[in-house]
């Protein structure tokens, strides 16, 4: 297939640019390489990328309009992965502005120019933050999603309308899938399992909010690239997916199960819980199962290893040394 994926030098687009490329794909990555974590980062992710495959890779905005018409206008693509976001809860309340650009204009400009061109599919990455303090669990896709509590969480609700729309307007094909907090190699430094990690080996103090009990639902990198890739291969009209573990662990859980693998003990700076947070996340896979074949088959403890592993690996030694700071 001929693949345009957004966000492609990022933690998960460079998973699944791999996965794709590697099976034969014709993938461009399109990115802007920002700052939101150190871009040195992003450009490793890439040079691991472009090392062993032919992909292309275009650094630019998906807010530049005229640059989406030529990329679009130079390949007729069969999927357009649309990953390219500003990420993360916190960040979104210091600047919702940004958050609403990038997240809700960058979307809806990559729908005109699907509907410009021709294209018959979008592959959206959504989030379980749209859940937000939802009484039941684990998380349904039906359930009601109109009471967002922080801006991330409100513009990813937003695209998902926006898919809807050109579903119906223009009969494009589009699937929104709610990640469930990723991790692996990789992942984004600002994210709880990189940063505790980082600081309980550096013997730093690990900021801890609220008293430990908040749950999350972790999903490891490979489970959520095969539900990805099960999403790129099926023209299922206009759906939304969970892709989740299903399982969850508490705070307090995953700092114990860090320190253990790294065989070292946390200092806890212990702090108020944060606005925006959500106090669960789990997520009911029974959807991705059916749609898209999808079975997460990685415990929380294997996956950690692995991510420990991959901090260790000498290949990674430029990113890992370019976020030694806290973001
Ligand atoms: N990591 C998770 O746990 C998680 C959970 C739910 C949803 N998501 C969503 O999945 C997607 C990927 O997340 P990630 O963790 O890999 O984040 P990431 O920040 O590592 O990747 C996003 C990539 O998009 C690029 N990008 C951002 N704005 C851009 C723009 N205006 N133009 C072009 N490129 C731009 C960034 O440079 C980055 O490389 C995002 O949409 C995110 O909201 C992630």
């Amino acid at each position: 297939m001929n693949i345009l994926l957004t966000g492609g030098a990022g933690f998960i687009g460079s998973h699944l640019a791999e996965r794709l490329l590697a099976r034969g794909d014709r993938v461009v990555i399109l990115d802007d390489l920002n700052d939101f974590y150190d871009p040195r980062v992003k450009e490793n992710n890439l040079r691991q990328i472009l090392a062993s495959s032919g992909a292309a890779f275009v650094r630019g905005d998906i807010l530049d309009a005229p640059l989406l018409d030529r990329i679009f206008a130079e390949s007729r693509f069969d999927v357009v992965v649309h990953l390219a976001a500003r990420a993360g809860v916190r960040p979104s309340i210091q600047d919702p502005l940004l958050y609403d650009r990038v997240n809700c204009c960058g979307t809806l400009l990559l729908l005109e120019a699907a509907r410009k061109h021709a294209i018959k599919r979008m592959v959206f990455a959504s989030s379980s933050s749209v859940y937000g303090n939802v009484k039941e669990i684990p998380f349904r896709e039906d359930a009601r999603i109109d009471r967002p509590i922080s801006p991330y969480a409100a513009t990813k609700a937003a695209c998902e309308l926006y898919g809807h729309n050109y579903h119906h307007l223009y009969g494009i094909s589009f699937t929104a899938l709610r990640f469930f907090t990723v991790y692996g190699p990789r992942q984004r430094p600002d994210m709880a399992i990189h940063k505790f990690t980082r600081l309980i080996a550096a013997g730093e103090p690990v900021p801890f909010f609220g008293d430990g009990s908040t749950r999350r639902d972790y999903t490891y990198i490979d489970d959520i690239i095969a539900g990805a890739v099960a999403a790129v291969d099926r023209d299922l009209g206009f759906e939304i997916i969970n892709l989740g573990e299903s399982a969850t662990t508490t705070l307090a859980e995953l700092v114990a199960l860090i320190e253990k693998r790294l065989g070292k003990k946390a200092r806890l700076d212990r702090r108020p819980m944060q606005p925006g947070d959500v106090l669960m996340t789990r997520a009911d896979i029974a959807k991705a199962r059916r749609l898209l074949g999808y079975c997460p088959a990685t415990p929380l403890e294997h996956g950690i290893l692995e991510f420990i592993r991959w901090r260790q690996d000498a290949r990674n030694a430029a990113a890992i040394a370019a976020v030694q700071k806290p973001h």
